[in-house]
């Protein structure tokens, strides 16, 4: 049994991860800015009012935690806002930069001291953050923004190896999700959240740093 914290928990995947997570008999430390009748069925314990993009949240959350040790750091919580060019509002790619790759960045660093040799964190990116597979253009904030989330995961990896801690750059695939419209092309959040929890399983020090799909493909930078 692993102590698991996972952001963005209240809905879609960040939900699942913790439905299934329980189901495996882990602790759960779910955390979320509003807890749902899902999430709060689930029989976790449920940290609410965690904005990721609060410092002030973050530091509650932090005083609340305490030493508490955490084996496994999911950092999920995102936005995606698409920007095509001749649509392009400044102010919303900077606040996907915000949401989507400084704030994970200041999260981990906020809990690094409750991350043990051993533990593992993981960043939620999306493959629409990688430069060799773009070629459709567009949705210029999401794809910036989790470009920047991919590079900070992998200086993490460099980062933090010393200290004995994994971290795994993940794509969840096409999930139907809010986030998605819940669009009838994706998978679900089960099969999604099966194969990132496996991808989980076999992060280690070797592999620590890569970008995988959930499905095991290793995806191009
Ligand atoms: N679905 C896909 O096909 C897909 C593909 C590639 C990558 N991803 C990534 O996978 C992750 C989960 O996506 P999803 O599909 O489950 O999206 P979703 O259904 O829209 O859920 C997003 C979650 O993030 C939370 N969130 C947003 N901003 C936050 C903030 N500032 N502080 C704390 N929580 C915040 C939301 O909470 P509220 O309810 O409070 O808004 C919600 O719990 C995201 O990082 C996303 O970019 C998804």
């Amino acid at each position: 049994m692993s102590i698991y914290l996972v952001t963005g928990s209240n809905r879609g995947i960040g939900l699942e991860y913790c439905r299934q997570l329980k189901e495996r008999g882990h602790d759960v430390i779910a955390t979320c800015r509003s807890s749902s009748p899902e999430l709060d069925a689930l029989g976790v314990r449920v940290e609410n009012g965690v904005d990721i993009s609060s410092g002030s949240s973050v530091l509650n959350l932090k005083q609340k935690l305490g030493g508490l040790q955490i084996d496994v750091l999911i950092q999920n919580a995102g936005i995606a806002e698409f920007n095509s060019l001749s649509n392009l509002d400044p102010q919303s790619v900077v606040r996907q930069f915000e949401v989507n790759a400084l704030s994970p960045l200041c999260f981990v660093h906020s809990f690094l001291g409750n991350l043990i040799n051993g533990s593992k964190v993981v960043l939620m990116t999306s493959r629409m953050g990688s430069i060799d597979d773009n070629t459709s253009g567009g949705s210029y904030g999401y794809r910036m923004s989790k470009a920047a989330l991919c590079m900070a995961g992998k200086s993490l990896s460099i980062d933090l190896s010393s200290n004995g801690i994994s971290v795994a750059i993940l794509h969840p695939g096409l999930v139907s999700t809010r986030m998605t419209g819940f669009t009838s092309n994706g998978i679900t959040v089960k099969q999604s959240v099966n194969g990132l929890l496996a991808r989980i399983d076999e992060l280690n020090l070797q592999n620590s740093g890569t970008f995988w799909h959930s499905n095991g493909d290793i995806l191009p930078w």
